[in-house]
């Protein structure tokens, strides 16, 4: 039998800080409304000339080197991304080229927020079927560059960042009985809702109007679903391998709003220390925020070997999920 480890992690802030009180200053908003209703303080803005590939070479680097990896060593680079340097070649394309990898395969995947959680089950089904064996999966993006300056309802919602995993197939023999026993992905559970579209959405598209479009969003829309979506993804990978929320160490939830990471707290009685939170300094980074907070859980010494790890997001789409992993 094959699992998937996490074999590494790394991730990448833009130098550039942007405080509530920054953007006081050129809307009509304060530091006191966007702290009360979303709990974000401040976000990371990408330079002009820094693009999504660039912030994603960063992450995937640090990755690298916390896996103790060459990037000749990879052979399948998926970016999670709903913001690409160009509507082709895939951003993936562009990251293989930066980091020289002369071999693999490299595609982007688009499922908004929920980007890097829909990753990391494709990642694990393409290393069980034998298709990877190393690959590098980045959620990167630069949301600064869809946002409209002048609606305050989106603007101060969402920051720009990259974080990567590098996940490579193991051989395991499960334990009768033990489903969560060993490192590695243990469990995904995936789903959409195409219903609900025109409830957070960019409006364009090389297709419909032929321009990049700026994002759309009916706020208490998507705050009414994300509670309700995350706890079935909570639920259900529990589910699939008998587990309790009491035997979960750390949650790594995408990061949209306190909001909405503490009423999923309260609803599934998860206790908030478990929580990893950075949407206080990152706002929401859309398809980065899932291997952003695991970086910070890391780095700080929060996380360790063998813990076990609930990742979930939900996003446009709409789409939602979860993973769990033993690290
Ligand atoms: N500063 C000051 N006032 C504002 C701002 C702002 N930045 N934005 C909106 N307002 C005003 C509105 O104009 C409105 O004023 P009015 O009553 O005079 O008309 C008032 O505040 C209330 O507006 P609402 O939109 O009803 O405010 P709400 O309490 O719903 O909060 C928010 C808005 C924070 C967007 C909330 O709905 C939310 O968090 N929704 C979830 C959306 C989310 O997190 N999306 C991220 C992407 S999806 C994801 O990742 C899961």
């Amino acid at each position: 039998m094959v699992r998937t480890r996490i074999l590494g992690c790394g991730t990448y802030l833009p130098a550039n800080i942007v405080t509530n009180t920054d953007l006081s200053k050129r809307i009509d908003t304060s530091d006191e409304w966007i702290r009360e209703r979303t709990g974000i303080h401040r976000r990371h803005i990408a330079a002009d000339n820094e693009w999504t590939s660039d912030l994603a070479v960063h992450a995937a680097n640090a990755a690298l080197s916390d896996a103790g990896l060459k990037v000749s060593d990879i052979d399948l680079i998926m970016v999670a991304t709903a913001t690409p340097d160009h509507t082709f070649p895939a951003t993936a394309a562009e990251v293989q080229r930066k980091l020289g990898l002369k071999r693999g395969a490299a595609f982007d995947l688009q499922a908004v927020c929920s980007g890097f959680v829909y990753g990391l089950s494709v990642a694990d089904a393409m290393i069980k079927a034998g298709q990877a064996q190393t690959v590098l999966l980045i959620g990167a993006e630069t949301f600064s560059r869809i946002l409209d300056w002048t609606d305050r309802g989106t603007c101060v919602l969402f920051g720009d960042g990259a974080g990567a995993f590098v996940l490579q197939a193991t051989p395991f023999d499960e334990i009768p009985g033990k489903k969560a026993e060993g490192p590695g992905i243990l469990s995904c559970y995936l789903r959409s809702d195409g219903e609900y579209t025109d409830i957070l959405y960019v409006d364009g598209g090389p297709s419909s109007t032929q321009t990049v479009g700026k994002l759309r969003m009916q706020g208490r829309e998507v705050f009414r679903h994300a509670v309700t979506n995350i706890a079935d993804a909570i639920r259900s990978v529990l589910r699939d391998v008998d587990l309790q929320i009491s035997d979960i160490d750390w949650f790594v939830p995408h990061q949209a709003n306190v909001r909405i990471l503490t009423g999923t707290a309260k609803k599934l009685r998860i206790p908030e220390e478990k929580v990893i939170l950075t949407v206080d300094r990152h706002a929401n980074t859309s398809a980065a925020s899932v291997p952003l907070a695991f970086g910070e859980g890391l780095v700080d010494g929060r996380i360790k070997p063998g813990d076990l790890v609930l990742f979930e997001a939900m996003g446009g789409g709409l789409t939602w999920g979860g993973v769990l992993a033993r690290y």
